[in-house]
Order: C-alpha cells, then structure tokens, then sequence
C-alpha cells in the first residue's frame, strides 16, 4: 500500500491540514483520491462518518452529488464541498418525489423504501433509507408484507429474493448503467479459466449475475471478503475503481475484473486537481446544500438508517 506520493498529493496533504478539512472518499474513487482521503468507504459507511465530523472546518466529499448531500444533512452546520458539483447518478434520476406521490397515492399505507442513490428531493417523500449494505435488514425492520421500493430494480429484486417480502418497483426500468452492463457469460468464461476464484458482485448487477456469484455485497463489504478470505484468487462484478484498490490494498491476491469497462464517469468527474482547487479557493460553487424545507425530514431517516443494523457480518461468515 505505501508508495512516494506525487507532488499534487503533497500539497493536497499539507492544505488540508492548514484547513483543518476532512476528505471523505468513495470506493470507486481514483487511487490518487483514496490515498489522501481520510477515510474511503460505501455510502452507509460515509453517511455514518458524516454524522461524526465534529471538530473540523469543512468536509471535501469525493463522491457522486447525492452522497455528499447525505453529508451536508449529516454534517449539520460543518460546510462540505463537492470537488465535481456535476457528479450526478443517473440511477437516481429514474425517481423523483412526483413519482414518489404517485405510487404512494396507488398504495395507500405502503412504506416507501428508497435507496440512497436518489436526489434530497425524492428522499424528502420517502419513508425510510437504505443502502446496499443494509437493504434487506431495514426492509424487514419495517415489519409489514409490502413495500414500495425503488429506484433500483436489480436491487429491489436482491431484497425480495433474502426477505420474502412483497417489493413494488416504484420504477421497474431503474438501474445502474455500470452494474448492469455485467453478464452471465462472462462470469461463467472467467469461472472456466479460473476455477479456483471467487466471485463477488454488487447488488446493482442484474439477478442473474447475483445468482452466479458466491457473495453479493456492498462496495466495502466486497473488500473486507477480498481482504479476509483466505482464498487467492477473486472475480469481480463492480466499478473498476474498487478493483484497484483491493488489488493495491492486497497485493497478494490475485483480483480479476469481471468486466474492466465497468467504469463510473460520474464518480471519475472528481480529481485530485479539483480538490487541491476547493482547498486553495473555497468556491461558493462546490459547496453542497440541501433545500432547508427538506433538511429535518432527510436528516430524520438518515439517522435511523444509519443505527439499523446491516449485512456485514452475514456476508463475511458466508465466505469464510
Ligand atoms: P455502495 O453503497 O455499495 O458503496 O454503492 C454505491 C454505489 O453507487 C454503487 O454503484
Ligand atoms: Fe450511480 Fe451506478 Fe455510478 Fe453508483 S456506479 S454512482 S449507481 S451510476
């Protein structure tokens, strides 16, 4: 994992201090980022560290818009930065609260559950949150047989398959263009070369693929199996960004791409100069806010998201 740091990451490293800023990094961020990043995770994970940044003078979040969103709720009055404002998920735009209103209307006293990938504006008429790493546990938390649950529809199908419960697609055609581009074939043509692997996929790939996998997880929880497991050899099924660092973070391992065109342009438009950019000049314009009408709302099923339990633990036993 040690390597000499470029000069960039120098003077990103020093500013930072003179700022008293705190960097928060998704998993499918460039090494360059997750290297001077304070912390790098899954949205659950930095929507928990989020909530934690007392202390500090402002937050640079290296992400897609709707996480650092999450931060900016959480962060209360702690200024967080976005290093590309224009970083936005297209998953979350299959979803927005008209559509919400609309089901909800259709399905009276139905919970509506909403992934974390959607706009503040979405999420300001949902009932509850969830994540990749908590989805099937915050479904059944709710104790009811049916809930209406979007954006992602691969994603809704994992929770129906693990909980049983009935999943109402708010949007049927929801999905991740990078995670869906994963198929069957390929998995099964890299299983025939190597057969010793195991095969770890995002719950955003299509349930064909899921079912071809050994484990299916969160971004981190993929890592900790990568990073835990005694076995050598692993395939994976998400954005390349996650490859790289597990195969940096465990240089003895062997990590094999499922499909290396897996790669999330919207997470990619933050770099290492934009972030040296935020820390020198401080633009009004990175700044990320959240419209105050929404703000108690969102903070409310924010919080509870992130004190429901979630599938860790399951999914690293599973592959031991
Ligand atoms: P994780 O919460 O698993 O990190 O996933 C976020 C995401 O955007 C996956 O495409
Ligand atoms: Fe959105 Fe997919 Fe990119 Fe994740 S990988 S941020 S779900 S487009």
């Amino acid at each position: 994992m040690e390597n000499e740091l470029t000069d960039l990451q120098k003077r990103v490293l020093e500013l930072k201090k003179e700022r008293n800023a705190l960097i928060l990094a998704h998993n499918y961020q460039t090494m360059d980022i997750q290297e001077v990043a304070d912390f790098v995770g899954d949205s659950l994970e930095l929507a928990r560290k989020s909530a934690e940044v007392e202390g500090y003078d402002l937050v640079i979040f290296a992400g897609v818009k709707f996480m650092a969103e999450m931060a900016a709720v959480l962060s209360k009055d702690i200024p967080v930065y976005i290093p590309a404002p224009k970083a936005l998920c297209p998953l979350a735009a299959f979803v927005d609260s008209e559509k919400v209103l609309e089901m909800k209307k259709q399905h009276p006293d139905t919970p509506v559950i909403v992934y974390v990938n959607t706009t503040a504006d979405t999420k300001s008429e949902s009932d509850m949150l969830c994540t990749s790493g908590n989805a099937p546990e915050i479904v059944e938390s709710l104790g009811v047989d049916k809930v209406l649950f979007g954006p992602d529809s691969n994603l809704a199908e994992y929770v129906r398959r693990r909980t049983g419960i009935e999943i109402i697609d708010i949007e049927p055609r929801g999905h991740c263009y990078v995670h869906n581009q994963f198929d069957i074939a390929q998995i099964e043509l890299l299983r025939e070369e190597h057969p010793d692997a195991v095969v770890i996929a995002h719950p955003e790939c299509p349930p064909e693929v899921q079912d071809a996998a050994d484990m299916v997880g969160s971004t981190s929880m993929m890592a900790r199996t990568v990073a835990n497991s005694p076995k050598k050899k692993f395939i994976i099924a998400t954005e390349m960004g996650l490859v790289h660092q597990m195969q940096k973070r465990n240089p003895e391992k062997i990590v094999i791409p499922a499909y290396e065109g897996a790669v999330c342009r919207q997470m990619k438009k933050n770099t290492l100069e934009k972030i040296l950019y935020i820390l020198e000049d401080l633009p009004e314009d990175h700044l990320v806010t959240v419209p105050e009408h929404m703000v108690a709302h969102v903070r409310k099923i924010l919080e509870q998201m992130n004190k429901a339990p979630s599938t860790v633990e399951v999914l690293v036993a599973k592959t031991s």
